[in-house]
């Protein structure tokens, strides 16, 4: 909704691990879609949806040179401050010919022609709480049919947990809403207190005609008898994307993938949980 801060996108890009999982999973599928002797005459046109100041084009145009195809590529980004940006590395990286620069919101863009591979990088830290499910689901129709969406899937997962601190940061605002609020924290100081469990699943793209993005699940966790006693003070939620095949992309603690700290990948939200009155 908001447009992120220059420091912010520079945050994104010290990530460098996320980087590097997007350019394999763009060169698995540049390799999957255009066999070996088609790669001097085939062109795959790749659209970066949401490209901020231009990792993910960098990425895409590395994955075409390691596996030797030929690409093209759209980068739609609605934030003015980072399309200046985006501008002048397309300038100085001298890859005028095979970038276009789409100043523009991707709901309401007319591409000129349809996109093989669709990248983007929406995720938040839950997997669906920065607007992916409804970007995509607009952005999708730039896709070809049966094509390529990078990420292909996503889950979010929660965990129930004992934190003391961020409980009394909480607490200190003497209000219910504060309460009711996700936060994006680095988790430290943490009793995870049972497994995580998957909440919800989403895939892209996906052009069933009765698609709805509501869901709605109930979820029970033992926690283990050695825990001795804990109180609950809420749950950290997690993501897990496919990106493509066996790429994947996450923080959820037991397939996180190493090396992860942007604010898009290292947070989990915290809310509160109604405890019985014995506890
Ligand atoms: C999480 S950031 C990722 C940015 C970049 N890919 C990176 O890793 O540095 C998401 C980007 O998508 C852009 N964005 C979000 N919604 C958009 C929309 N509807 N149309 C175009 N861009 C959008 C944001 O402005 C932001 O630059």
């Amino acid at each position: 909704m908001d447009n992120l801060e220059a420091q912010t996108y520079e945050t994104f890009e010290k990530g460098t691990m996320k980087y590097t999982q997007y350019q394999r999973a763009v060169s698995k599928a540049l390799l999957d879609r255009v066999p070996d002797e088609e790669a001097s005459t085939s062109r795959t046109v790749l659209m970066v949806v949401g490209a901020g100041r231009g990792p993910f084009v960098r990425a895409s145009l590395q994955a075409a040179e390691e596996t030797g195809r030929k690409l093209k590529v759209y980068a739609v980004e609605k934030n003015l401050n980072a399309v200046v940006t985006l501008h002048s590395l397309i300038r100085m990286e001298g890859w005028d010919n095979m970038v276009t620069i789409i100043s523009s919101d991707m709901r309401c863009w007319d591409a000129p022609e349809k996109a093989d591979i669709l990248v983007s990088e929406l995720l938040g830290s839950f997997g669906d709480n920065e607007l992916s499910l409804e970007c995509l689901d607009r952005a999708q129709r730039f896709l070809k049919p049966d094509d390529i969406s990078i990420p292909s899937s996503y889950t979010s997962f929660i965990q129930p947990v004992t934190a003391l601190k961020l409980y009394n940061n909480v607490k200190s605002h003497k209000d219910l809403a504060h309460f009711e609020t996700a936060y994006v924290v680095k988790l430290y100081r943490v009793a995870r207190l049972a497994p995580s469990k998957s909440v919800f699943t989403f895939t892209h793209p996906e052009y069933s005609d009765n698609k709805s993005n509501q869901r709605y699940k109930k979820l029970h966790f033992e926690i283990p008898a050695d825990t001795g006693s804990a109180l609950v003070h809420g749950f950290a939620g997690y993501f897990d994307a496919v990106l493509y095949k066996d790429v994947h992309l996450g923080i959820e603690p037991t397939t996180t993938t190493p090396n992860m700290f942007s604010c898009s990948t290292s947070t989990q939200l915290l809310k509160k949980m109604s405890l019985p009155s014995h506890m």
